[in-house]
């Protein structure tokens, strides 16, 4: 599956789907293969594990010009990495606290479970969640449109990179 590119300069939100490499990125893939319809402004990025996606690289993504952001990993009890999603569930609460003392809704980032076979679910979670954050509309921290373009290749090189370091054992 190739990665979505969103048009960071279009009317709609850019959202971030950081999915793990064994179900969500699957299913996203699972979703391409079927021909599933869903919004083209969701840019999915694939990681190892959700295990890996720590607070600041979600606060990251919206200081770079992400509207939304979903963390999208492996079932509970279903983590390759044994515990990364639950670690991934505790980072995104947390997140949300700082979303929300930093003034922006908390509702623009959350996190989803999903198996491998789950292509159908995949294009409901992304299309409700952009149908979420046109209604709160843009974030109030994004930058122009320039630094989105690179903050978002910063996004896809980090990506890359967490994946190429990935070893067997990879949650932090
Ligand atoms: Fe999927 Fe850890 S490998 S969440």
């Amino acid at each position: 599956m190739s990665t979505k590119h969103a048009n960071p300069q279009s009317e709609q939100p850019l959202i971030l789907a950081f999915c793990c490499h064994y179900c969500a990125y699957a299913a996203a893939d699972l979703a391409g293969s079927m021909r599933l319809q869903y919004p083209d402004n969701v840019r999915v990025l694939r990681l190892p594990c959700t295990g890996r996606v720590e607070i600041n690289y979600i606060m990251a993504a919206f200081e770079r010009g992400a509207d939304g952001v979903i963390v999208a990993g492996c079932l509970e009890g279903g983590c390759h990495f044994q515990e990364g999603n639950l670690r991934a569930r505790r980072r995104v609460e947390r997140a949300k606290v700082l979303l929300g003392e930093a003034g922006l809704e908390p509702e623009r980032l959350e996190m989803y479970n999903l198996s491998s076979a789950e292509g159908g679910r995949f294009a409901e979670i992304v299309t409700g969640m952009s149908e979420r954050v046109t209604r709160l509309g843009p974030s109030p921290i994004k930058p122009d449109p320039e630094q989105v373009k690179s903050g978002m290749k910063k996004m896809d090189q980090e990506a890359q990179a967490q994946l190429a370091a990935a070893p067997s054992g990879c949650c932090s």
